[in-house]
């Protein structure tokens, strides 16, 4: 059997579509423009590519984007207070603080200080609070996350009662999608690097969702048959044939992998365009929700 592949450039594509059009109506009939602001502190390459990608996604379905750079050595007080501002700004709907911040920054403080309903990225001790809590709701729900659990509405995979295994427990991955797969029903169990017996675990899942930073480490025999497989690993391999001397691979080993499960997701081309659409679903719906929409 080979797997179906679950497209997730064509999915953030559509779902990017919907938002255009969203976006449009808002303005037209309410005069709402939604408003995302992006903070950058230093100079972090990667930090850097993606804030410039968040901004031309937003522009490109209308979300007014506010863009603000601040230097490495930034203080704490100086980071808080520009926040401050932009909570207080009517025009913002969403606030962006492109994580990893420089070492001697607080991250914990500075995403505290984002207002709740402003909380775009979900990562307010608030929002995750309440995701962690049987029966209670977030504002916002962390982008990657969201992301994993759209890739699996839209292929219409049913997550209810099924057996899910998430390799990894991150605070920006893996333990938020357990808890949004716990939300939906599912049997979840979380796996880490002092897990015992790997492959005997994830052979139990009926969702595999592999989130550890470890290119290829899943392997097929680590697989059930007809299992779902969603790769939200990204690493860097070494390829002298590729341009830049690397190329990019995911933590399911895909050649065996997709031999074994019903549906999986590439790398790249899979959970990573999901990130930045469901940053821009979550500024939109901020938008509608401050207009009492
Ligand atoms: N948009 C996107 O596509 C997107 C977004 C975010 C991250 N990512 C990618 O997703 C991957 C995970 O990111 P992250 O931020 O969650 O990484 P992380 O903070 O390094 O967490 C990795 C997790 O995997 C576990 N782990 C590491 N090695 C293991 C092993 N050999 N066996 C079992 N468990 C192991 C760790 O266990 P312990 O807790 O015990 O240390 C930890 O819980 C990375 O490749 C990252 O680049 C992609």
């Amino acid at each position: 059997m080979t797997a179906q592949i679950i497209d997730g450039k064509a999915i953030a594509a559509a779902i990017q579509a919907e938002l255009t059009e969203e976006v449009q109506r808002l303005k037209d009939t309410h005069g709402v423009v939604p408003g995302l602001a992006t903070v950058l502190v230093g100079e972090n390459p990667a930090s850097v590519t993606y804030v410039k990608m968040k901004r031309k996604r937003s522009a490109e379905v209308g979300i007014r984007s506010f863009g603000y750079e601040l230097p490495a050595d930034a203080s704490q007080e100086e980071v808080e207070g520009l926040v401050r501002e932009l909570n207080a700004n009517p025009e913002v709907h969403g606030i962006l603080v492109q994580l990893p911040l420089p070492r001697h920054l607080n991250e914990e403080a500075v995403l505290a200080a984002i207002s709740i309903e402003k909380d775009v990225d979900g990562f307010h001790p608030i929002n995750i609070g309440r995701l962690a809590m049987k029966g209670r709701e977030p504002l916002f729900v962390p982008c990657t996350p969201a992301g994993v659990i759209e890739l699996l509405d839209r292929t219409g995979v049913e997550i209810e009662g099924k057996e899910a295994v998430v390799l990894g427990r991150s605070n920006i991955v893996g333990l938020p999608v357990s808890m949004l797969l716990l939300h939906r029903n599912a049997t979840v169990t979380i796996c880490h690097s002092r897990t015992r017996d790997l492959p005997a675990v994830t052979r139990r899942a009926d969702i595999l969702v592999a989130a550890v930073g470890r290119p290829r480490m899943v392997k097929g025999d680590w697989v059930k048959p007809g299992a779902v497989v969603i790769d939200v690993g990204v690493n860097r391999v070494e390829d002298p044939t590729a341009k830049r001397g690397y190329r990019l691979v995911g933590d399911v080993d895909f050649e065996e992998v997709k031999e074994v499960a019903s549906a999986i997701t590439p790398v790249p081309g899979g959970v990573g365009p999901m990130t930045i659409a469901m940053l821009l679903t979550n500024t939109v719906r901020s938008a509608k929700r401050a207009a009492g929409l």
